[in-house]
């Protein structure tokens, strides 16, 4: 069986995901099998350049990737928004995670609207095409969970219909939630269909 589902895998298209995220590399990996897209795992490094925009920032990074390596490949650039605070932590969301953690955001901004933002940019001989998904929540009043990465345990996604557990849980308390609904999930979907159509 096992073989079998290799076998079909291979016949699809391989894309390079170019990250140094091994969480972003499993979500996509798993979302893509869907669409019939195989990937495979590199980490360049690559010019980040400076913007409020996770989309501008991927086709950037893109562009960037796919000047280096040369073969088709996406990025992924991801943060979390929070209007009352301006934006922040936004395009510095890695950067400022590693400073004050997500204790330091519920300080400034517990009980906060936030969303989260990520796009994905893809690049070939033609260029850049970007993909995007925003999922929208607030900042929890404490820190819950164990599962996921970054600030998932003290992001709640708003309701969802059609999707359990939804209401009071951080993220990282209910991954299968994540999984259904998340900003990535639906930026890959998009860049899935994408494939898939070609
Ligand atoms: P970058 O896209 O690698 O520049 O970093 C985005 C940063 O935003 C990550 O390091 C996390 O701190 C945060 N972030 C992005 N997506 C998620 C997510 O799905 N859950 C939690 N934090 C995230």
């Amino acid at each position: 069986m096992e073989g079998k589902t290799a076998g079909r895998l291979a016949e699809k298209p391989e894309i390079l995901f170019v990250t140094g995220n091994g969480h972003k590399f499993r979500e996509a990996e798993s979302i893509l099998k869907h669409f019939g897209v195989n990937i495979s795992h590199k980490n360049l490094h690559l010019e980040e350049m400076r913007s409020d925009s996770v989309e501008e920032i991927a086709r950037a990074s893109a562009l960037d990737a796919y000047a280096k390596a040369g073969v088709p490949l996406f990025v992924e650039d991801s943060g979390l928004f929070i209007p009352s605070l301006g934006g922040f932590p936004g395009a510095y969301s890695a950067w400022a995670f590693g400073k004050i953690g997500n204790a330091g955001i519920l300080k400034l901004a517990a009980g906060s609207v936030a969303e989260f933002r990520a796009a994905i940019a893809y690049a070939d001989e033609n260029g850049a095409k970007t993909f995007t998904g925003i999922v929208k929540g607030r900042i929890s009043d404490e820190i819950r969970g164990n599962e996921g990465f970054g600030y998932d345990p003290i992001f709640i996604p708003d309701k969802f219909a059609g999707v359990r557990h939804s209401g009071e849980k951080t993220f990282a308390e209910v991954p299968e939630m994540k999984a259904a609904l998340s900003h990535r999930k639906r930026a890959l979907e998009e860049f899935g269909k994408y494939i898939k159509q070609r």
